[in-house]
């Protein structure tokens, strides 16, 4: 059989055909537009993603038997504010989770209903990407559209909607909305009063590893599958990825180098940092993750090759760094504000330290290292409760490049293991749709039969060692130019 993982991402939809023995069949892409309506507010059109996963959908199928399709699940963007009227129209753009428009809502709820009350409800605090604020932000700047809201949805959830007609969503991306009492793994009354939403608006809520329903008679023609074919919850793309790298169960980590970065814990139990620094979210498999989130990552490297010096060749680039560990360049890598551990969506983009003799593979290589350096920023808070980590599995666009799984080795000082696919959130879609199949028991023995390390990046000692001195310096940047951030509006 086949099944079929949708990675709803921020640059494009990554579509996955995996074989029940977890072989990769096919792999699609396609893009779609992101709009920055004003700086720092980031959107896309839903349609524009579910016109993209139906053609890729088609493609992807090409030349496969479709009758063999018996399952489609979902790795998606999270966050993102998707809200439709009572005839199921798309009321407005989608606000996503790298938006940075809701300060004024995200310090409401954080200072006026307050960091302990929020946590005591939902195990997070508010950060301008997650999904009240934005409901907030809407009721407020935008009333007649907010007074049109029938439904609430996330990202992925838009499809998994049009394509079975089910409302519906799963704990690890409900866990993002910050109306989710992730604890108990329900919806929480008190926070849908604050943010003035009535239950009914929102989704049922599934685990990621249930099926939600069949596809629609009209989808399953378009398609050319059956109608038998289901259709489960899925994830957020970090828990989907973190799954599809087979970081499941306790103490397992996973590093994402996508247009965000993030850092995941997998645990068995639920728990909270007591200062809210890293998110405390349900896993797709079951049990629960802590997660830092860095809201650019690969995005950085991109901006810098494609907007600013104009290549495509990143490898030719990246050859040209010299030395590891000695670089006297730093780059802040806050594009589009900064999520963890900072909090600030003023933070922005910072070159320091160049003088007449630095040169391009320098300002390159700075790139990569921010990312490195600024990960190692929730990695820290995450040792700082006891958490230990002695290596990571990686995934995502950046994972691709040998150097950057270098660079991050030795400024996190851990084992990087790569393992043979790195399509974390599509690989762990057809996962999971394979577990609401039966080909699987659980996600835990999917992930044990199903993924492979295949080599692992060591750090060097003496390369370590420098890049600790290197972290204690990039360390004192933020805190030093801070305070000029919200004067460069
Ligand atoms: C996680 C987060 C990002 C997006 C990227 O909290 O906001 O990783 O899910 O798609």
């Amino acid at each position: 059989m086949y099944y079929i993982g949708v990675d709803l991402g921020t640059s494009a939809v990554k579509l996955l055909l995996m074989e029940g023995n977890g072989k990769i069949a096919n792999v699609v892409s396609k893009e779609y537009p992101l709009y920055f309506p004003h700086p720092g507010w980031s959107e896309q059109k839903p349609e524009d993603w579910y016109a993209q996963t139906m053609e890729g959908m088609k493609e992807l199928l090409e030349g496969f038997a479709k009758s063999q399709v018996a399952g489609i699940s979902f790795g998606g963007q999270m966050h993102g504010l998707v809200i439709l009227d009572s005839q199921d129209a798309v009321i407005r753009p989608a606000i996503l989770w790298n938006d940075g428009r809701t300060s004024v809502e995200n310090d409401y709820l954080n200072n006026v209903i307050g960091k302990e009350t929020l946590s005591a409800y939902t195990a997070n605090i508010s950060f301008t990407g997650f999904t009240a604020s934005k409901l907030l932000w809407v009721k407020k700047n935008e009333p007649e559209n907010f007074a049109r809201i029938e439904k609430i949805m996330l990202p992925k959830d838009y499809l998994a909607y049009r394509l079975t007609g089910v409302h519906c969503t799963d704990v690890s991306d409900a866990s993002g909305m910050l109306l989710f009492d992730v604890k108990n793994r329900c919806w929480s009354k008190p926070m849908c009063e604050i943010c003035s939403v009535k239950e009914s608006q929102l989704a049922k809520i599934y685990e990621s590893y249930e099926t939600v329903g069949c596809v629609l008679p009209a989808i399953a023609k378009e398609l050319g599958i059956p109608e038998t074919v289901k259709v489960a919850a899925g994830a957020g793309d970090n828990a989907a990825a973190a799954v599809g790298t087979g970081t499941v169960g306790e103490g397992m980590c996973n590093i994402s180098l996508g247009t965000s970065g993030t850092i995941f814990i997998s645990s068995d139990h639920f728990g909270v940092d007591k200062h809210n620094a890293l998110h405390a979210f349900a896993h797709a498999d079951g049990h629960y993750h802590l997660m830092g989130c860095m809201l650019s990552a690969a995005s950085c490297n991109k901006w810098w090759m494609d907007d600013i010096i104009g290549t495509q060749e990143y490898a030719k680039e990246q050859a040209a760094i010299g030395k590891l560990g000695e670089n006297h360049v730093f780059f802040l890598p806050y594009l589009m504000g900064e999520r963890s551990p900072h909090n600030d969506p003023d933070a922005r983009g910072t070159f320091i330290g160049m003088t007449m003799d630095t040169t391009r593979a320098d300002m390159t290589q700075a790139v990569l290292e921010g990312v490195a350096f600024a990960l190692r920023d929730s990695f820290e808070v995450a040792k700082s409760l006891g958490i230990r980590i002695e290596r990571t599995k990686i995934c995502g666009g950046g994972a691709k490049s040998p150097l950057w799984k270098k660079i991050i080795a030795n400024v996190m000082n851990i084992k990087v293991d790569v393992i043979e696919s790195e399509e974390g959130p599509g690989y762990g879609g057809a996962m999971l749709a394979a577990v609401a199949c039966g080909e699987y028991a659980s996600v835990e023995e999917a992930a044990a039969k199903l993924v492979k390390v295949v080599d692992t990046v060591e750090p060097d000692p003496a390369l370590a060692l420098k890049y600790e001195a290197r972290y204690q310096q990039f360390k004192q940047i933020y805190p030093t130019v801070k305070g000029l951030f919200p004067l460069l509006k």
